[in-house]
């Protein structure tokens, strides 16, 4: 059925695929550099291979699978099942598991308003059937070198806890958000019980990764489900990756009433929050702040208490950050004040400083938030080294095969940005810029007038080198 051009033009792409894709074990990744070097041409071409290859007999991009955890008690907010959807990639011995995130709630009036506008992140009743993996989920290796080809795994979010909570709804008692369940940790828990059996114990490594909430869900369960792995499959590895979930319990700019979950500062509305929650964080950061366990939710806390080896990616700038710090609670006044300067200058030696002791860490100086799903992921860069090849060079040293001849010292996992203001390295691209939210076309405008730049040409021009 075969023509014989075709065969002639498989043995070409097999005999390229070898050259320039590692197989190592079972598992494939994308010669990044080698592929750059190729052009735009070849790319294609590559890619083509890539899909093809890695796809054989598959019509079209298989998607992630919804499962839901029908027979257990963890559940969502409203009471309907938990669940995760799945992408089994048989020739591959690495899974990622990854937290969704999305903000919290905390009281009846924060949980109310949250039903209302983000139903889907407390309830699974509308959930579809299929969802699509993008920026390290992907499927594709041009958005995705390095995991393309993994297990994955995306946990959604709806148990508006930041992951912690262990909080049966029909508990007995007697605050005011007593209709609904929090059971983030417990979800956590049940699904890599059933994962296990879904072929995870077979595995050689598990990221467990989130981002926003997922990530600071990463920070609070990592050990523990590290542990549970470990009991039922010593042999698998378990990492944890942390994307825009550390936040700082600091002062915020100009205090705020706590009405609601955006204005609400992060430490008076988590305080809130682990009241009714029933978190289960980790031991050794409880003991230290017995009396303020909400401390255990923020990176620079709890980090000292994570055995387990994790890499925190964290803007200096981070736009969460900055709105729960209130810092444009200005907002409307046409200029940005030399106090909101220098807070924000602050704040990015704060988040600096607080990230001194993380033994892996992506820290760039731009004003932006969540990364690892966006497919520019594997494009940012501090200081020349990759995002993505940083992650994936530090998540396979010290693998425990010592057969490997490759060396793996050249991989750089401590990366900071080191220009003083925000968007102020050419390693923050323009795209970070762009698509964005009012605040920052707002931060945008402030900027250049700080710097001395016609707002007009922002559009057109990194904010480096000035
Ligand atoms: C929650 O409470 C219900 C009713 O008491 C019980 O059936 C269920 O097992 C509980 N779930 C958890 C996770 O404790
Ligand atoms: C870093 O670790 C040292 C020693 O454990 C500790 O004293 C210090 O407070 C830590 N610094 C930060 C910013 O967490
Ligand atoms: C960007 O940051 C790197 C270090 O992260 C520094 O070496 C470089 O000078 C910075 N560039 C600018 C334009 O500030």
């Amino acid at each position: 059925m075969i023509k014989t051009s075709r065969i002639v033009y498989l043995i070409f792409l097999i005999k390229l695929t070898i050259s320039q894709i590692h197989h190592r074990r079972s598992d494939i990744t994308l010669n990044t550099e080698k592929l750059n070097q190729l052009g735009s041409q070849g790319q294609l071409l590559l890619r083509h291979i890539a899909l093809t290859t890695h796809s054989c007999g598959i019509a079209e991009v298989p998607r992630f699978r919804r499962k839901f955890l029908k027979h257990s008690s963890a559940t969502c907010n409203d009471g309907s099942p938990s669940g995760y959807y799945i992408r089994k990639s048989h020739g591959s011995s690495k899974w990622i598991v990854f937290l969704e995130g999305g903000w919290y709630c905390f009281d009846q009036i924060s949980c109310s308003e949250r039903l209302r506008m983000m139903n889907d992140y407390m309830s699974s009743r509308s959930w579809p059937r299929h969802r699509k993996g993008s920026g390290i989920l992907s499927w594709n290796p041009e958005d995705n070198p390095y995991y393309f080809r993994a297990n994955m795994v995306i946990i959604p979010y709806c148990s508006s806890d930041s992951w912690s909570g262990t909080r049966n709804s029909s508990s007995k008692s007697r605050d005011t958000v007593s209709e609904f369940s929090f059971m983030g940790s417990l979800i956590l828990e049940e699904v890599i019980k059933e994962l296990l059996k879904k072929g995870l114990r077979n595995a050689k490594k598990m990221l467990l990764v989130g981002s926003s909430a997922g990530g600071t869900g990463v920070l609070i369960n990592l050990d523990r489900v590290a542990d549970q792995v470990r009991k039922r499959a010593p042999k698998v590895e378990v990492r944890g990756v942390v994307d825009a979930g550390w936040f700082l319990d600091n002062e915020p700019f100009k205090p705020s009433p706590c009405r609601d979950a955006y204005t609400c500062s992060p430490t008076v509305g988590i305080s809130k929050g682990v009241e009714v929650w029933k978190p289960r964080l980790p031991e050794e950061c409880v003991q230290k702040y017995p009396t303020e366990i909400w401390r255990c939710y923020f990176g620079h806390r709890v980090y000292p208490s994570i055995k387990t080896p994790v890499y925190i990616i964290q803007n200096l700038y981070d736009a969460a950050q900055i709105k729960v710090d209130n810092v444009f609670s200005g907002f409307g006044r046409s200029e940005m004040g030399s106090d909101q300067w220098s807070y924000l200058l602050r704040l990015g030696e704060e988040v600096k400083l607080s990230l001194k002791n993380a033994s892996a860490v992506f820290a760039s100086a731009c004003v932006s938030h969540d990364i690892l799903l966006k497919s520019e992921w594997h494009k940012m860069e501090i200081s020349g080294e990759n995002l993505a090849k940083s992650v994936y060079c530090w998540e396979e040293s010290n693998y425990g095969d010592r057969d490997r001849r490759e060396s793996r010292s050249s991989c750089k996992h401590q990366l900071l940005d080191s220009c003083p203001w925000p968007h102020c390295n050419c390693s923050c691209p323009k795209w970070r810029f762009h698509g964005t939210n009012e605040i920052n076309q707002y931060f945008m405008k402030n900027l250049a007038k700080v710097m001395g730049i016609e707002p007009s040409k922002m559009e057109n021009i990194h904010l480096c080198g000035y």
